[in-house]
């Protein structure tokens, strides 16, 4: 299926569902696992620069990590929609903007997803004009964190409705055919779910707030304990399990030569 029509095809599960089903992948063989279990849309999230760069947060990602990333998930992928983060910094102005999901584009993403709402609407007009399809991201926004001073809920106060509903009516008149609200109080998510006709995809937001739900790949898979957010719901212990067999490997290596069995 044409990227376009898989955008469309996920656009219509607002009305017709199921729930769109949605995590993101940074490699080949977790793109060709999660793709092959019948996930909606696999995000190759700037989150990689946390979980699997190790860096802080999402600021440190540039436009090489996510091409470089973003080629091997493709390479691993078949049915899902396969969209791309523009990393910080990649699209200060629409020409940027456009210059950076064609490079993504030609690096294997099929969409492009970008934070923020009303201030993005011309780089989400020019990406959209070229044929790109894009997904929206309100709400918490992670490549904002230092000036935010933490990562905080949204939609408390009158102003970050306003600036949240603005921003769903922006992205969705410029063509998004989607949104990821983040962090969003369930029912402010909620409201701002039934004020548009694109779907919006959740995460942190409540079960149930939105027209379907992102997780990080990592935080289901239980694979970075370090730092798992309180709304994580893990789905197996893959940390533990990698500890389990590292630790067997090495007593197996470092077993003495006289506790071998002798050879008959
Ligand atoms: O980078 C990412 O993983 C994301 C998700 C949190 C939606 O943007």
């Amino acid at each position: 299926m044409l990227p376009a029509d898989k955008s469309a095809a996920l656009r219509a599960r607002k009305t017709t569902g199921p729930p769109i089903a949605a995590l993101t992948a940074y490699d080949y063989p977790t793109a060709r696992l999660l793709d092959e279990a019948g996930v909606d849309l696999l995000l190759v999230g700037d989150s990689l620069g946390m979980v699997v760069l190790g860096f802080p947060d999402t600021t440190h990602v540039t436009m090489e990590h996510m091409l470089h990333h973003t080629a091997a998930t493709a390479r691993g992928n078949r049915g899902a929609l396969l969209v791309a983060d523009l990393p910080i910094d990649s699209y200060r102005n629409p020409a940027e903007a456009l210059a950076n999901a064609r490079a993504l584009v030609d690096a294997g993403a099929e969409a492009v997803k970008l934070e923020g709402g009303v201030r993005q609407a011309g780089k989400v007009r020019a990406i959209v004009a070229d044929g790109i399809p894009v997904l929206g991201h309100l709400g918490m926004l992670p490549q904002r964190v230092k000036e935010e001073g933490g990562y905080k809920k949204k939609g408390r106060s009158d102003a970050e409705i306003k600036e949240l509903i603005a921003g769903t009516r922006v992205l969705q008149a410029e063509g998004c055919f989607g949104i990821v609200l983040e962090s969003v109080l369930p029912k402010v998510a909620r409201r701002l779910t039934a004020a548009i006709e694109i779907p919006t995809i959740g995460i942190g937001c409540g079960e149930g707030s939105c027209d379907g739900e992102i997780a990080v790949v990592t935080d289901i898979l239980g694979s970075y304990p370090w730092f798992v957010p309180p709304f994580a719901v893990p789905r197996a212990d893959v940390a533990g399990e990698i500890s389990r067999a590292a630790k067997e490997y090495v007593a197996a290596c470092q077993r003495s030569p006289e506790s071998l069995p002798t050879e008959p």
